[in-house]
């Protein structure tokens, strides 16, 4: 196989050769659009490190929704942020909770939609981190799991499709299978968040979601960027505890553990294209550096290309539009 024999342009002759043989393609379907909901909020209030993003009262959740639904998203993921925090983040099980009210009610308005919520701690917490801590910080493990699953039931029991555990403690996946299971709930698939690092991308989801940890840091539970096996190992564990959809967290800088897990797990995978891979690309472009459109396309592609199934991206709306325009 060797020129002049084999000349791999002449398929990149024209547009029609190109698309034939086209090997990944992006569709709103495979999309699910993360957006943050916020008691007390009378309006909704710009993110101004996520341009083009908001934190969205309850009463308003349904107008992001709605764009994103009309441009082809149908998959939504639900971040809230409540009133009063304290230790073990009760607020989070609330069932008049910002997430819980606003799945009520986009479930009443738009019953197509498929509801996901993000099952975590850190947003309810008066210390930010994922998890209980013991007396001298440490965060305990089995200790927040019961936590976890009551948020996760009294999100299931407000309209949730799927639930999506982002905490990254040991034995969740297994525990909320089994709370879910007794309470009549063994219909509803769990994401894991499964291979989640404890990255420096997040930077703009922490103003977004007032989730900054008060102490410390979150690499006592998220996992070393350096580790791919580890990566592999957390989704086994999380695959065999009985979780349906596996994530891979961010998506860019985990392109290579998408790829092997690709070939590892016979399940759907997703990739979460985290908030400092949108607002990357939202600063270059701003500055006239990239070309925004193409950019991004570039990277949900790259995700795709990579082996998710499904990407969870801030570019939701705005992909979708401009994959209908091509
Ligand atoms: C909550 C959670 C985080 C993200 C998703 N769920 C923040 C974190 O773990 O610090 C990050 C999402 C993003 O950056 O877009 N644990």
């Amino acid at each position: 196989m060797s020129y002049p024999t084999h000349r791999p342009r002449r398929l990149r002759g024209d547009a029609r050769l190109r698309n034939i043989v086209r090997e990944t393609r992006l569709s709103p379907e495979n999309f699910i659009y993360p957006l943050f909901v916020e008691e007390e909020l009378k309006e909704a209030v710009p993110i101004s490190a996520m341009p083009g993003q908001s934190r969205w009262p309850v009463a308003e959740i349904i107008r992001p929704v709605e764009e994103a639904f009309a441009a082809g998203v149908r998959s939504f993921l639900f971040f809230g942020s409540p009133d009063r925090k304290d230790r073990t983040g009760t607020a989070a099980h609330a069932s008049d909770g910002c997430v819980q009210r606003a799945l009520e009610l986009i479930k009443k308005r738009l019953p197509e939609a498929l509801l996901i919520t993000d099952v975590c701690l850190c947003a309810y917490t008066d210390h930010g981190h994922c998890g209980v801590p013991g007396p001298d910080g440490t965060i305990l493990n089995d200790e927040t799991l019961p936590h976890l699953c009551e948020m996760a039931l009294s999100h299931v029991r407000a309209g949730a499709d799927i639930v999506a555990p982002s905490d990254m403690m040991d034995g969740r996946i297994g525990a909320m299978r089994a709370t879910l299971d007794i309470d009549g709930f063994s219909h509803i698939p769990i994401m894991s968040y499964a291979a989640k690092f404890a990255s420096s991308f997040y930077g703009p989801f922490r103003e977004a979601a007032h989730s900054a940890p008060q102490f410390g840091d979150r690499r006592t539970y998220q996992m070393d960027v350096a580790n791919a096996r580890e990566a592999l190992m957390e989704m086994e564990l999380d695959f065999d505890e009985g979780a349906d959809i596996l994530m891979v967290k961010p998506a860019m800088t985990a392109l290579d553990i998408l790829r092997v897990a690709r070939d590892r797990f016979p399940c759907p995978l997703a990739a979460y294209q985290v908030s400092g891979e949108y607002s990357m690309i939202k600063a270059a472009a701003a500055n006239g550096w990239l070309d925004e459109k193409s950019a991004m396309l570039e990277s949900l592609l790259s995700i795709k290309r990579a082996g998710a199934d499904l990407i969870l991206t801030y570019f939701a709306t705005e992909a979708s539009k401009a994959l209908k325009q091509s």
